[in-house]
C-alpha cells in the first residue's frame, strides 16, 4: 500500500496502490482525471502513462470527460455529475471547480483540492489501509465564501473504469425475506442507476460489480464499489457513447438538501474499491479480509447463539425463557438472546415500543433471575431492542409526538404500527443513550440486538429550516447512539437487523459485530440468501438460524440435518421452539453444534468460495479455506427432491495442489446425527480438478468434507 507522486513531461500524478490494484490521478487546472484502475503499477508504468500524449478530444464530443472523477454540474460537462450545488452569493447554480492544491498526503489519505469561485471547497480524499486491496474515496465539501450554499448532491465517489471490450453489471437487490438476489446484465448505454428509497436502511444496498463481460467465479477482472451508507443511496454505472464505462455514487440525491453556511462542512459517506483479474471469488475475498480486519469492531469467531423470536414470538415469559435457556444449552448454544416482546406493554406489534422498561408481569423481579440461570448454564445474555422506532400507543409518543420523523399538515403514515423517531435530534439520541446505558450497566448484558423494522416516510423536521438533513442525520444520529453505547459498554456485541437484512452495509457493520441476514429461515431459499450475502460480506458477520419447519413462512419439510449443514456456513445460531422438539432432536442438534465449534474457525476466518460442482445447477458448494492451507471444510448442499440418488463430484478450493489430504466426508445418518460416511486420503490437486465423490440420497441431500493436511 504506498501513495506516490510521479511526474513525466510535466505532467504531474499521484500513484495510490493497495495490494492487487493501482489507481492513477492526475490534477488538470480544472479537474480531477483518472489515468489508471486496473493492476498495480510502478512509478515507471506511471511515469510511461503519464507521458503519452493527451487523449484526443474530438470537436463536439466529451470523450476526454471519462476520466474526470470530481465532476460539478452546470459546466461543460458530458458525464454523471458528482456534485450539484446552488450558491446564494452569487444566485450560481454552475460549479465551475478549479483546482487549488494539486494533492497532499496525510498519514495514508491523498488529498487533491478544488474550489468554485462562489467559495465553495472540494477535497477529494483517497485512503488506503495496511494490507487490504481496498482504495476508500471521500469528498469533504466547506463553505469559504460569506454566504450560503445547498448542497442538492454530494456524490462520494466516481471511478473511470478500465477499457475492456465488453462490461456487465452485478447489482444487489432484495425484499423482506428475499435478500440476496442478484442482477447481472450486460451495461446498457448511459445511466444504470441502483437506488435505494427508505432513507434509513435498504433492501437495494449501495454496490455494483462490473466485470469485463465474461468473468468467471475463478477468471476475469472484477471492479467493485461500495458505498459505506446503510441508509439509501444510489450507484450509477454509466456506459458512455464512446464505449467507456465509470461509476458514480453517492447518498441518494432524490430529496437532497445540505445548507452549508460560511464556515461549515460536510463529509461524505466513503466509496470502497477494489479491482481483481481473478473473478468474482477472488472480490468477495478480498471484501471480506478487509472487512474482517478494518471494519468489523471485533472478528473474534462468533458465538453459537440461542434466539427466541420463532419460538414465542410476542409471549414471552420468565418461565418460558428459562425453559428455553435450559434446552438451547443442552443444544451447545453459548449465547441466549431474548428477542421482541419483553418489555412495558408489548404484547403484539401495535403498543409499547419506545417504553423501554423490562414488562413487571412478564418479569416481576426484573432481568436478574433469568440472566443469573442463563449465566449458570454457561451462556451469555443477549437481548432484542429497536430504539429508532415509537408505536404511537405508547407513553413516549403521548409524551413527545413531535419527536417523530414528519411534515406538518400531512398523516403520519404508520408501517408496522409504527414511526420513527427523528435521531437527528440530539435529546431524541440523548434519550437513546440513556435508556441503553441504564439497561446494559442495571443487567448482564453482553449482546444487543438492534432492529429497525420500517423506513422513512413523510420526511420533515417541523421548525428546522433544512429539515432535508434528516435523510442523512438520520442514519448517523442512529450509529453516533450505537458508538457512544459501545464506548461506555465495550463488552457488549450487537447484531445489525433491519426487517431481517435490509442494513447490511459497511457503515453498521462498523458499529455491529455480526447482521441479521433475513427472517427467512428456510434453509433451501437461505442458500440463495447467503450466496448474495457472501459477494461482499463474509461468513463471521452472517447470522444464520437452524429453525423449525413447518411454521409460517418457513414450509418446506428440510431434515433437521440438512438445515445445519446449510446454517453452519455462517455465524451459526438457533431459532426453533426447542420445546417442541424431541429429546433426540435435541441431542442431534449438540452433535451438529459440537461439529461446527471445531470447524468453526475455518468458515468464521478462511478464505471462501463458490464452487462450480456437478450436478451444475442443484449442487450449492462452498468451500472455507485456511490461509496457511492446512485445513478446508466445503458444504455441499443439493436443492432438493430428487426420485433417485446420485453422484455428487465436489471438487475443493484454494488447497496446497502439492500436498496430501486427508479428508472425512461427513453426512447425516436417518436420526439426522452427522455421521462420517467415508474417510479418504487424496492430493490437493486432485481435490481441486476431479474432486471427492460423494453418494447422495435423493432427498435433500447435504454433506460436509473435512480437509486436513496430512503431508
Ligand atoms: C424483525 C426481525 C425479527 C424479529 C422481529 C421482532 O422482523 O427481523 O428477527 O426480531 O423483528 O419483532
Amino acid at each position: 500500500m504506498s501513495i506516490i507522486q510521479v511526474t513525466s513531461r510535466r505532467r504531474t500524478g499521484w500513484l495510490v496502490t493497495a495490494g492487487v490494484q493501482s489507481q492513477l490521478f492526475e490534477p488538470t487546472e480544472t479537474r480531477i482525471m483518472q489515468r489508471h484502475y486496473g493492476t498495480a503499477l510502478s512509478a515507471s508504468d506511471a511515469r510511461a502513462l503519464l507521458a503519452a500524449p493527451e487523449e484526443y478530444a474530438p470537436k463536439q464530443d466529451s470523450t476526454v470527460d471519462h476520466g474526470n472523477v470530481v465532476a460539478g454540474f452546470g459546466g461543460l460537462l458530458a458525464v454523471e455529475p458528482l456534485l450539484r450545488a446552488t450558491s446564494y452569493a452569487d444566485g450560481s447554480h454552475a460549479l465551475h471547480l478549479a483546482v487549488i492544491d494539486p494533492g497532499r498526503v496525510e498519514g495514508d489519505e491523498l488529498v487533491i483540492t478544488l474550489a468554485d469561485p462562489a467559495g465553495l471547497v472540494v477535497e477529494a480524499h483517497w485512503r488506503t489501509y495496511a494490507g487490504s486491496d481496498v482504495i476508500d474515496r471521500f469528498t469533504v465539501l466547506r463553505n469559504g465564501g460569506d454566504g450560503d450554499v445547498d448542497l442538492l448532491r454530494a456524490g462520494s465517489g466516481a471511478v473511470a473504469l478500465p477499457d475492456w471490450t465488453g462490461y456487465r453489471r452485478t447489482v444487489p437487490w432484495g425484499r423482506w425475506g428475499r435478500e440476496g438476489g442478484l442482477d447481472r446484465a450486460p451495461l446498457t448505454h448511459g445511466r444504470n442507476v441502483s437506488r435505494g428509497w427508505e432513507g434509513l436502511r435498504s433492501f437495494m444496498p449501495p454496490w455494483v460489480m462490473i466485470d469485463d463481460g465474461s468473468a468467471t467465479e475463478d477468471t476475469g477482472c472484477v471492479c467493485t464499489a461500495v458505498l459505506a451508507w446503510g441508509g439509501s443511496g444510489y450507484v450509477s454505472a454509466e456506459l458512455s457513447t464512446n464505449d467507456r464505462a465509470r461509476v458514480t455514487a453517492g447518498i441518494d440525491d432524490t430529496d437532497f438538501r445540505i445548507r452549508l453556511r460560511p464556515g461549515e462542512e460536510f463529509t461524505t459517506p466513503t466509496l470502497d474499491t477494489t479491482w481483481t483479474d481473478g473473478g468474482f471469488n477472488a472480490a468477495s475475498q478480498a471484501w471480506h479480509a478487509h472487512i474482517r480486519r478494518h471494519v468489523l469492531p471485533r472478528h473474534a469467531d462468533r458465538p453459537v447463539l440461542y434466539n427466541s423470536w420463532e419460538a414465542t414470538l410476542f409471549d414471552v415469559s420468565e418461565a418460558g425463557q428459562r425453559e428455553l435457556a435450559r434446552l438451547a444449552a443442552r443444544a451447545g448454544a453459548e449465547l441466549l438472546v431474548m428477542d421482541d416482546g419483553w418489555f412495558d406493554t408489548r404484547s403484539d406489534d401495535h403498543a409499547g415500543l419506545g417504553d423501554w422498561s423490562v414488562s413487571p408481569v412478564k418479569f416481576p423481579a426484573g432481568l436478574a433471575p433469568l440472566i443469573r440461570e442463563v449465566r449458570h448454564l454457561g451462556m451469555r445474555f443477549g437481548i432484542w431492542v429497536e430504539p429508532e422506532m415509537v408505536n404511537p400507543d405508547s407513553d413516549l409518543y403521548r409524551q413527545h409526538p413531535d419527536w417523530v420523523v414528519h411534515t406538518s399538515g400531512r398523516p403520519r403514515s404508520e408501517k408496522r404500527n409504527q414511526l420513527v423517531l427523528n435521531f437527528a435530534r440530539p435529546d431524541v439520541r440523548q434519550w437513546a443513550i440513556g435508556w441503553l446505558d441504564a439497561l446494559l450497566r442495571d443487567n448482564d448484558i453482553t449482546f444487543v440486538k438492534w432492529d429497525c423494522n420500517r423506513g422513512l416516510s413523510e420526511v420533515g423536521w417541523p421548525g428546522e429550516s433544512n429539515p432535508e438533513r434528516v435523510w442523512v442525520e438520520h442514519v448517523r444520529g442512529t450509529i453516533a447512539v450505537l458508538s457512544e453505547v459501545r464506548r461506555r459498554h465495550p463488552d457488549t456485541e450487537f447484531e445489525i437487523c433491519a426487517s431481517g437484512g435490509a442494513r447490511v452495509s459497511l457503515d453498521f457493520l462498523a458499529v455491529g459485530e455480526q447482521a441479521w441476514t433475513s427472517d427467512n429461515t428456510g434453509a433451501v431459499e437461505r442458500l440463495s440468501i447467503q450466496n448474495g450475502f457472501s459477494y461482499i460480506y463474509p461468513a463471521v458477520a452472517m447470522g444464520a438460524w437452524v429453525t423449525d419447519t413447518g411454521t409460517t413462512g418457513h414450509f418446506r419439510d428440510e431434515p433437521l440435518g440438512y438445515r445445519f449443514c446449510v446454517a453452519m456456513q455462517g455465524a451459526m445460531g438457533i431459532g426453533g421452539d426447542l420445546t417442541r422438539c424431541s429429546e433426540t432432536d435435541i441431542s442431534v442438534a449438540a452433535e451438529w453444534v459440537a461439529l461446527y465449534k471445531q470447524i468453526r474457525p475455518i468458515i468464521h476466518q478462511g478464505r471462501r468460495f463458490r464452487v462450480e460442482s456437478t450436478p451444475v445447477g442443484v449442487a450449492d458448494v462452498v468451500a472455507y479455506v485456511a490461509e496457511n492451507q492446512s485445513r478446508a471444510v466445503v458444504f455441499a448442499v443439493g436443492r432438493g427432491d430428487w426420485i433417485d440418488s446420485t453422484v455428487a463430484r465436489v471438487r475443493a478450493r484454494g488447497l496446497d495442489p502439492d500436498a496430501e489430504y486427508d479428508v472425512r466426508v461427513i453426512s447425516r445418518d436417518e436420526d439426522q446425527r452427522p455421521t462420517e460416511e467415508a474417510r479418504l486420503q487424496t492430493t490437493g490437486r486432485v481435490a481441486l480438478t476431479h474432486g471427492v465423490s460423494v453418494g447422495w440420497p435423493g432427498f435433500y441431500p447435504a454433506s460436509v468434507l473435512v480437509f486436513d493436511r496430512t503431508g
